[in-house]
């Protein structure tokens, strides 16, 4: 397709556009305006594909814009940030979805190959864009339906599972080439026949890599499936000859292929041992297992501590602070330890709470200046030097079981925040319950380091801040 230069020089702007806002969301400070920026490139691209280009009635455009927008927006207010990965994993599979049935309708339309090199690219790109298209858009159902706890929850495997994935990548292969090819390696079969095949096949591979995944695991492969829906739509991009697609497709696919690379090594777990190993349960509680003694406190305790033994004070967020929307609490705090002399840094593991960034994006919201954010690389060394460590709604992060070279589980040799080498340490919590992973945390053991404050964390905290304050 020849683009007339105003669609053309409008295309490049939105390309520039995406890559100016993906660049500002490296640091929370200008990640709003990356956002907006990306969306009002978004907005250029979009007005350029409908209005110049004429690919649909205007009717056709309304209905997209109103259906899609409303949709977008009443999400984006309504769900929660706990929900987020949620909302992603859905949002991402109808993007491979959609650049699949692009990529499909195009091969049909064109009558499968067209001719000469064009003909041929857009035959490879269209196969390559259904496949990894399909596998995104089924993988992100069941990794919707894992973490809606919906079905399909915990890791599900069978006998010969990995004979039977492999079986299906070569049928994926085989009916591919034969759809490249114009039907050259099975003549009993049409083009279009083997590539609705191919996608099929393609949704069923992408159930069966993600239904063994535990739940420890999820953030990592809806990243993973988020590289994948990037991919299948620059591979669309090529089918349509749409620059714009490319490049955007390009840019989401390179963003999520670095974003779980960085998040496989935070939590230590190789992409190839998530995808084709299966992971071990968390070691189970014995129903006759004795419950372990614990040193629980009130408020007027913790905040003895913190009025006399601490000078420096680390707080640790995760997941818990974010249902009980205690951000805002535990920023209050900060200042009310700071305005009594004390040094508080915060502490955020990569994977805290349910998405990356989680608890950077709930402390900005409640005014924690970022130059109190450290990250786990930055302040792991510092725990040992730390008086007082306060964790609320937090425990894979902070679990050294992590370590423990014995024990087989979900979050085994994930680097952890070094909370236990410091003086004293604080959980706020409701119970003795383990976290996402299921892994028991032995610190809440540790009598003589470990203070356990049985509360809702915001009501913890605000106990803790009136006790601190009257101290
Ligand atoms: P978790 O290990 O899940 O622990 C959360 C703790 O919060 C629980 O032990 C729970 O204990 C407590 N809690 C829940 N509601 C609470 C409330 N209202 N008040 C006080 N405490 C409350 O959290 P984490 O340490 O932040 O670790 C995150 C985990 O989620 C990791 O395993 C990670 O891999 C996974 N994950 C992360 C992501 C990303 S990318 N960040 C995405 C998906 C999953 P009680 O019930 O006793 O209160």
């Amino acid at each position: 397709m020849i683009l007339a230069a105003p669609a053309f020089i409008a295309y490049l702007a939105a390309a520039v556009l995406f890559i100016l806002g993906i660049r500002r969301l490296r640091s929370p400070e200008t990640a709003r305006s990356g956002n907006s920026i990306s969306a009002f490139g978004m907005l250029i691209a979009l007005g350029t594909t409908f209005f110049i280009n004429g690919v649909l009635s205007l009717p056709e455009i309304l209905a997209g814009i109103i259906i899609g927008g409303s949709i977008g927006a009443v999400s984006a207010q309504k769900v929660k940030m706990t929900a987020m990965p949620q909302m992603v994993a859905a949002f991402n599979g109808v993007g491979g979805g959609a650049a699949a049935l692009v990529a499909l309708s195009e091969f049909y339309r064109t009558d499968a190959l067209g001719s000469g090199n064009e003909g041929l690219v857009a035959a490879i790109t269209s196969v390559l864009s259904i496949l990894i298209g399909s596998v995104s858009f089924a993988g992100s159902v069941i990794a919707f339906s894992k973490l809606q706890e919906l079905f399909f929850t915990g890791s599900v495997s069978f006998p010969l599972q990995k004979a039977l994935n492999a079986a299906l990548a070569v049928v994926v292969i085989i009916v591919g080439a034969n759809a490249i090819s114009n039907g050259a390696f099975l003549p009993f079969l049409s083009p279009v026949a083997s590539i609705v095949i191919v996608l099929f096949v393609s949704l069923a591979l992408g159930v069966l890599l993600v239904v063994p995944i535990g739940g420890a695991d999820m953030p990592i492969v809806i990243s993973l499936l988020n590289a994948f829906t990037g991919m299948a739509a620059a591979m669309s991009g090529f089918v349509l000859a749409n620059n714009v697609l490319i490049i955007s497709g390009t840019l989401v696919g390179a963003s999520g292929t670095i974003l779980t690379r960085l998040m496989s090594s935070s939590l230590g777990r190789p992409l190839g041992k998530i995808l084709f190993a299966s992971v071990s349960g968390a070691p189970k509680k014995k129903e006759d297992e004795e419950e372990k003694p614990v040193n629980s406190v009130g408020p007027d305790d913790v905040a003895a501590l913190l009025n006399y033994e601490a000078d420096k004070v680390i707080m640790v967020p995760g997941y818990g602070l974010a249902v009980a929307q205690a951000q805002g609490a535990m920023a209050e705090l900060m200042n009310v330890l700071e305005s009594k002399g004390k040094e508080v840094k915060f502490a955020i593991h990569p994977v805290a709470g349910r998405m990356p960034g989680h608890m950077n994006v709930l402390l900005a919201e409640a005014d924690v200046p970022y130059d109190k954010l450290y990250d786990m690389e930055d302040i792991n060394d510092e725990f040992a030097e730390t008086d007082v460590v306060i964790v609320v709604g937090a425990n894979d992060v902070v679990n050294p079981a992590a370590n423990d070279p014995e024990q087989d589980s979900p979050i085994s040799g994930m680097p952890v925040l070094n909370v236990d080498q410091a003086q004293h340490v604080v959980f706020i919590k409701r119970s003795l319950s383990p976290g996402f992973a299921g892994v028991d945390n032995p610190l809440f053991y540790d009598q003589e380091k470990t203070m356990m404050l049985f509360s809702d964390a915001k009501q913890g905290l605000q106990d803790v801040i009136s006790a601190v304050k009257s101290g």
